[in-house]
């Protein structure tokens, strides 16, 4: 997997398949479905042509609806959105390509499956009907997330089809060496979910240093972190001026010296519950 040369918003990383992925994403979990579509105009209006929902946020159709009502064709903008249950699989991703592109020839840029937490047999189950819906042409690329590396290893006995990505929490004070080298040896990309630590990390004493020393903001010192270390990070947010702060991160770079401070920091601190360690 190879990142592109440009290194503006518009960057890409190249998955496996050979499609590309924009390197900067945007996440909607937690915006409520009254404001999603709201929030995506904007964050596209703002640049960004990368945008992760799910089953479990509620908003996938939202989602879908700012991508009609923009001025993008559905091509430019790169669409995820992840399976949550482990009943009526076909059909709940069926209805979540609809939700997200109702065209007839409609279709998901990324399907992943949210959780290992279903168990191993589930687990085979939703990949193999993920790799259906490939065949189908209704997502041109499948992954998973929170899978951890004995998640990943079981898959590769079954899979036809490789997982794409792997999105998983990453941020300075939860790096998961094991998971990220695996994916690295095997072309998984990865992607950085909870990039800003849900704003928990907004006093730290290294951060606010770091973000003096560039001046950027301790979000835009996160982002940029992630950036320079291959992920993809899909930070979230509802306000106007966030999303288009968090956007401006292509026009510095942090220090070998910096991201070694950031780097330092880990401390296998979750934010979200860690689902890698499930049976
Ligand atoms: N696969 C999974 O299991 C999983 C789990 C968690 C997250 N994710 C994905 O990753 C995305 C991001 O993770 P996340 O939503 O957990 O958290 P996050 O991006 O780390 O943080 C979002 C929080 O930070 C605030 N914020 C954003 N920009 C800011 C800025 N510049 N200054 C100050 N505060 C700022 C937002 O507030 P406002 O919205 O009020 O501006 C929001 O409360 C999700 O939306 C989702 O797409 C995936």
């Amino acid at each position: 997997m190879a990142a592109s040369k440009d290194t503006g918003p518009n960057s890409t990383i190249t998955l496996d398949s050979g499609n590309k992925i924009p390197q900067l994403g945007f996440g909607v979990y937690q915006s409520p479905a009254e404001v999603t579509e709201r929030t995506v105009r904007i964050a596209l209006e703002a640049g960004y042509r990368h945008i992760d929902s799910a089953q479990w946020y509620f908003n996938e159709e939202q989602v879908g609806l700012a991508v009609q009502a923009s001025a993008f064709p559905r091509e430019s903008v790169f669409i995820t959105t992840k399976l949550g249950h482990a009943d009526r699989i076909p059909e709940l991703l069926e209805e979540s390509v609809s939700k997200v592109d109702p065209r007839p020839d409609g279709y998901v840029d990324l399907f992943l499956i949210h959780s290992p937490s279903a168990g191993p047999e589930k687990r085979k189950e939703q990949w193999q009907a993920l790799e259906s819906l490939v065949d189908r042409g209704k997502a041109k690329d499948i992954g998973v997330s929170n899978y951890g590396v004995k998640h990943l290893t079981q898959m590769s006995e079954y899979s036809k089809i490789s997982p794409a990505v792997n999105q998983i929490e990453l941020h300075p004070w939860c790096q998961q060496p094991a998971i990220v080298s695996y994916c690295q040896a095997y072309n998984i990309a990865l992607e950085a979910y909870s990039p800003l630590v849900q704003g928990t990390k907004a006093s730290d004493p290294v951060l606010l240093r770091i973000a003096k020393e560039t001046g950027k903001s301790w979000a835009q010192v996160l982002i940029r972190w992630s950036l320079q270390r291959g992920f993809i990070p899909l930070p979230k947010s509802d306000t106007k001026d966030r999303i288009i702060a968090n956007r401006d991160v292509f026009d510095f770079e942090l220090s070998e010296s910096q991201m070694q401070s950031l780097n330092e920091l880990d401390k296998d601190e979750h934010v979200c519950l860690n689902h890698t360690e499930l049976p």
